[in-house]
């Protein structure tokens, strides 16, 4: 058997074009969708995420900002732009790029950001209502991966997903999104033990471990649903992610590819977020 790939890339493009029909009608009634991405320091793989950002952001019509701060700016400066940027009606979403420079907590950070405008999802406030199961900023790669699982309409509900990762970003959240989803979830990391017992029981099995190639065949049940979300960068430059896609689509039923799977669903997510604020769509 071989899996079917689910295109991140080709379905990010869908449903870009489908914000552009929106940000063009919000346009109309005189709202322009606008992000405000905030850059501390000099990172570059940050730069690199910024700029696919911004790209993304102009294919859909939206407009976009970055503030570069220096490496050596205070919490207190921060914490200032942030108040400007929730007292600026015109900017609908604020994304500070993690990670900070370690004088500046990045706790204090997130939590300074209106939760009506925090579009990366991450406010205490947020993180909340989607437990809840409310209406939130859904964090974009939880949400991404859950968009990528229902374009191909493949079952959830009922089935067991296994997440191996247990990250506020990724791993904690997207377990949520699925329970919410109404699947039986386990949570697996870096301290569980028999790790393959737990995934080979998998329907949907989420793979954000960090590390390029953990995950094979061997991890695998039939017919399963394989979700990476690892970035690794290899000796050659190119990038891979955790799971080793020749051998786990032998028997895997859908599997995403890295790169061109959960990366650009990220970024699409930010986008669809910040249409939301633009709409004054969630009840804060
Ligand atoms: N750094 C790596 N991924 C992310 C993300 O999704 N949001 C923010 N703010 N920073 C990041």
């Amino acid at each position: 058997m071989s899996a079917e790939v689910i295109n991140g890339k080709e379905l990010a493009h869908e449903l870009r074009m489908e914000m552009k029909e929106q940000v063009s009608q919000l346009k109309q009634s005189g709202i322009t969708p606008h992000l405000t991405v905030i850059l501390v320091g000099d990172n570059p793989a940050s730069r690199s995420y910024i700029r696919g950002k911004e790209k993304a952001a102009a294919e859909t019509g939206m407009s976009s900002d970055v503030i570069e701060l220096p490496a050596s700016t205070t919490e207190d400066a921060l914490l200032q732009e942030i108040t400007k940027l929730n007292e600026d009606a015109s900017v609908h979403g604020i994304l500070v790029q993690l990670p900070l420079p370690d004088q500046i907590s990045e706790k204090q950070i997130i939590e300074a950001i209106s939760p009506a405008k925090d579009v990366d999802g991450f406010h205490p406030i947020n993180i909340g209502r989607m437990m809840t199961g409310d209406d939130a900023f859904l964090s974009c790669t939880p949400y991404g991966i859950v968009t990528m699982i229902k374009s191909k309409a493949i079952p959830i509900a009922g089935k067991h997903a296994v997440i191996i990762g247990r990250s506020n970003i990724v791993g904690k959240p997207v377990g949520q999104l699925l329970l919410n989803e109404n699947a039986t979830v386990t949570y697996c990391h870096s301290k569980t033990e028999n790790l393959k017992e737990f995934t080979k029981q998998a329907d949907i099995l989420v793979v954000a471990v960090g590390k390029a190639h953990a995950i094979n065949q061997d991890y695998i049940k039939e017919g399963a649903t394989v979700i990476d979300v690892g970035i690794n960068r290899q000796a050659d430059g190119k990038l891979t992610g955790d799971v080793d896609f020749e051998s786990a689509q032998e028997k895997a039923a859908y599997i995403t590819p890295v790169p061109k799977g959960v990366g650009p669903m990220t970024i699409t997510m930010l986008l669809k977020n910040t249409i939301k604020a633009a709409k004054g769509l969630s009840s804060h």
